[in-house]
Order: C-alpha cells, then sequence, then structure tokens
C-alpha cells in the first residue's frame, strides 16, 4: 500500500505553488494523494507568517494534531514555510509531536527529512539560510491542468519597515529566463493556457543576473509562445512599474488587462515610514499611464491600516487615493506587528479600536467603488475561462476574466476551455454572466 499525503497550505501564490512542489516531490517518492487529513498517514502544513494571527492558528492547528497522532501514533506530521524558517527550532519546542520542520530554503529535502525520521525515530529538521537550486526545478503537482503558477524569482531586495517576508524569503535571487521559458513552453504543451508569474517584487525580475534581462524581454517571450492565451503576474512594485512594461502590457497578445498594484498607504508620510519608495502623487500617476496605455483594465490593490504613527489625517489620506484611484478590489489589512521588522520597534503603535474602526471604513467605502465598477460591466460581453462548477452551487459554473473578475455562469462548463458571456449583475466581489 502506498503512503497518502495531505497538505494545508496558509498564506500566498508563492506558497500555493511551494504546496505543488511539495506535492510533486511526495508524489515522486510514491505518496499518493489522501482526500481529508484524518484519513492520510502524512498531514503537511506550509505556513505563513505575514500577519500574526497565523501565528496562533498554526500551534492550536497542532495541538488538534496531537489528538490525531495519540490515536494513530504511526501518523506523521510536517511543518514547512515562513512560519517555520521564522520559529525555526522553536516549533519543535512547542510542539514536540512533529515529525518533520523545514524551512523555505529546504523544501527538497523533504523526502531525506521523512526518511530519516523513520530511521532515527526522533524529528528531523532543516532550516537552511539559503538555497542553491532554484525550487521550480523541483517537479509539481498542479491543482488545475490549465492553469499554471511560474516562479520567476524569489525573496526580495526591498525592506519594507512592516514586512517580514525579506527575513523569512531571502534576497532576491531570479530564475534564468532561458529557463522560464522552457518551462512556460512545456506547460503549454502539457494543456496549460493561462501562467501566473510570481515574484515578491515581480517587475525586477533578472536584476540580479548576468545580462540583466529585464521583466519586459520575459513579457515579450512569453507572447511568442504558440498556445498560450494567458499571461498574469504578481506582484509589481508601484516604484519598479517602468515604462517598458507598460509598453509591453499593452501591445501583448497574451498579458491580460489586470495588475495587482498595492498601495499599501495614501498617506506620504506614512509611506516614508514604511520605506515604500514611491509617493501617492507618483503612485496615481504611474496608474493613470497604465490606464491611458490600456484603457479596460483592472487594478487590484493591498492597504495597511494602522501602521504605527498612522494619525487620523494620514487615513484621510488613505481615503482620498482610495477614492481617486477607483479600484476593482482591494485587500484590506489592520496592521500587525513583525518580528525582525523595522516598524515592530516604532514607538506610537496605533490602539486597536482606532485601527479597528479605520478598517472598517475603509472596507466600506472599497466595496461600493467594487460594486459600481463591476456594475458598469453589466451588459458587457467578454471572453471567460472556465474553472470548474461554483463551489456554493454547483448547477453553475465559475469563470474568470481576462481582468481577474469571477463570472458565475449557469450550466456546466468544462474547466479550461474558454466562452463569451454576456454579464448580466454586478456584485462587489464577482459577475453574473449568461452565454453568449
Ligand atoms: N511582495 C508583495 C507583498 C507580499 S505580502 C508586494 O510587495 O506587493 C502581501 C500584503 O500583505 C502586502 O502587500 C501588505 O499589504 C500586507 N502585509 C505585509 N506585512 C504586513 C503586516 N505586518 N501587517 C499587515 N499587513 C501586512
Ligand atoms: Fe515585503 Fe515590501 Fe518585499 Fe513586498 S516589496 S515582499 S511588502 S519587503
Ligand atoms: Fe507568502 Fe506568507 Fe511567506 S504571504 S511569502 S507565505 S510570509
Amino acid at each position: 500500500m502506498s503512503k497518502t499525503y495531505f497538505i494545508r497550505t496558509y498564506g500566498c501564490q508563492m506558497n500555493e505553488h511551494d504546496s505543488e512542489r511539495i506535492a510533486g516531490l511526495l508524489e515522486m517518492n510514491g505518496y499518493v494523494r489522501a482526500p481529508d487529513a484524518e484519513s492520510a498517514d502524512l498531514v503537511l502544513f506550509n505556513t505563513c507568517a505575514i500577519r500574526e494571527n497565523a501565528d496562533n492558528r498554526l500551534y492550536g492547528t497542532l495541538g488538534h494534531m496531537k489528538a490525531l497522532k495519540d490515536e494513530r501514533p504511526e501518523l506523521r506530521i510536517a511543518v514547512g514555510g515562513c512560519q517555520v524558517q521564522k520559529d525555526k527550532a522553536l516549533v519543535l519546542e512547542k510542539a514536540p509531536w512533529v515529525d518533520v520542520a523545514f524551512g523555505t530554503f529546504s523544501v527538497g529535502e523533504l523526502p531525506r527529512l521523512l526518511a530519516e525520521r523513520e530511521t532515527t525515530g526522533v524529528p528531523s529538521f532543516e532550516f537552511a539560510e539559503q538555497t542553491d537550486t532554484f525550487p521550480s526545478a523541483l517537479p509539481a503537482r498542479r491543482a488545475d491542468p490549465f492553469h499554471a503558477w511560474v516562479a520567476v524569482s524569489v525573496g526580495c531586495d526591498n525592506a519594507c519597515t512592516f514586512c517580514i517576508v525579506p527575513y523569512v524569503r531571502g534576497p532576491q535571487v531570479s530564475r534564468r529566463l532561458g529557463d522560464v521559458l522552457d518551462e512556460a513552453r512545456r506547460l503549454v504543451d502539457d494543456g496549460v493556457v493561462e501562467i501566473s508569474l510570481l515574484g515578491q517584487n515581480v517587475n525586477t525580475y533578472g536584476r540580479d543576473l548576468d545580462g540583466g534581462p529585464m521583466f519586459a524581454d520575459l513579457l515579450r517571450a512569453l507572447d511568442r509562445i504558440d498556445g498560450l492565451r494567458r499571461v498574469r503576474f504578481t506582484s509589481p512594485h508601484p516604484h519598479d512599474f517602468t515604462p517598458d512594461v507598460i509598453d509591453v502590457m499593452a501591445s501583448s497578445r497574451v498579458v491580460c488587462e489586470h495588475i495587482h498594484f498595492p498601495l499599501q498607504s495614501g498617506s506620504d508620510r506614512v509611506l516614508k515610514r514604511m520605506r515604500r519608495s514611491y509617493r501617492s502623487a507618483r503612485y496615481l500617476e504611474t496608474l493613470s499611464s497604465i490606464r491611458a496605455a490600456i484603457p479596460d483594465i483592472a487594478v487590484s490593490t493591498d492597504v495597511i491600516v494602522g501602521f504605527p504613527g498612522e494619525t487620523e489625517e494620514d487615513f484621510a489620506e488613505t481615503l482620498r487615493v482610495v477614492r481617486a484611484a477607483r479600484f476593482d478590489s482591494a485587500y484590506t489589512f489592520k496592521y500587525s506587528i513583525r518580528p525582525h521588522t523595522e516598524a515592530a520597534s516604532m514607538p506610537d503603535q496605533v490602539p486597536q479600536e482606532a485601527v479597528a474602526d479605520r478598517y472598517e471604513r475603509l472596507v466600506e467605502l472599497q466595496e461600493r467603488i467594487s460594486l459600481a465598477r463591476n456594475r458598469e460591466m453589466v451588459g458587457r460581453r467578454v471572453e471567460v475561462l472556465a474553472e470548474g462548477p461554483s463551489k456554493k452551487d454547483r448547477s453553475r459554473s465559475t469563470t474568470r476574466t481576462r481582468t481577474n473578475k469571477i463570472v458565475h455562469v449557469p450550466g456546466d462548463l468544462s474547466a479550461g476551455t474558454f466562452v463569451d458571456v454576456v454579464i448580466r449583475d454586478g456584485h462587489p466581489h464577482h459577475l453574473e454572466g449568461i452565454l453568449a
């Protein structure tokens, strides 16, 4: 009998993609996927450290796992990802029933660690501080046959004062242009029609490579791959969003009309303290140039509320910029103190009640804008890619526009096919349509 595994993933797309690599590695070593954690021989948690509630959640979940393991001593528990890279051996102190722990640079070591655990009978772990092999070289078991994540770089050379990512993922390391393109071609041969390029600061791709290929070169080369229909990328940094990238986006066949453009704050004083190297005026100017070149582009963003020292006036600036930018959608976060970051030791942390109040006002404003934006789509005919049955209502299919909007369509459309739909209704977070 083959051993079975179950992976629970927290955090961003980079972690989703790492989990696909972990699954690929396990399957190469004879494991098969289990339907749930309760029946699996190996349960693996791929963790995130971006905000504090992730921390508490993991140790709570590991507590539940202990109960499962008391009933089934042969159960193996593994933890990896950013929180493990942050906590290192502390994970095994807090949860000594964990069998294997591995940091973000040690994904490739997982099979060895699992084997070691069996021979030694004690937990095995590895928390390397850097890696030589680029992780995309590992096999991947993809969640969807038609879509693939492709990491173009890992790590980040910025030092936004709120952010733990540079600490847990290290400096930026880009993958060679030829390797990225080879992988893209292989994926397309395998039936993939949509690729999402991943990097913490995706538009500084190549800066650390000999010959310095640029992000625009990469997009241009992807445009020439026959059979590839859609390319997305996340996340660009507003400071590094250069005119050559706007030009390629405007002329490209495959690059989708959507960008994720993280604002973080609308206050110049706060942006400076966050060490985000653009200011609100410059941010809005770049956005205007993008919209002028690509008229129908949809824009999403990230905003943090309650960064240390944020005053009511600063927050009013954020509301002003959010109104001016008219984002299609926004991920809004309450500031969370992270160890190993500069902002953690800044004075005047904002009281929780003020943060909660500002957060609600921001969400309320953005919901109204998102709704208005989505209602503007009603009556329009758009191409969508079907992703499978809707989770809430299986008589409908979930599909996605090039602008990254979800459209629910009646009927059973097979995943991975393109159809044209007419938009009938708009909600803050999705649209409804019918086949054209
Ligand atoms: N590399 C990406 C960000 C990855 S983290 C980028 O620069 O866009 C995703 C989002 O989490 C960030 O954009 C930010 O809005 C939010 N975030 C990061 N650290 C945070 C913290 N300490 N508290 C609250 N939100 C945070
Ligand atoms: Fe974090 Fe800033 Fe790097 Fe994004 S650009 S990962 S927010 S340090
Ligand atoms: Fe992603 Fe969370 Fe790590 S957002 S990079 S999984 S800290």
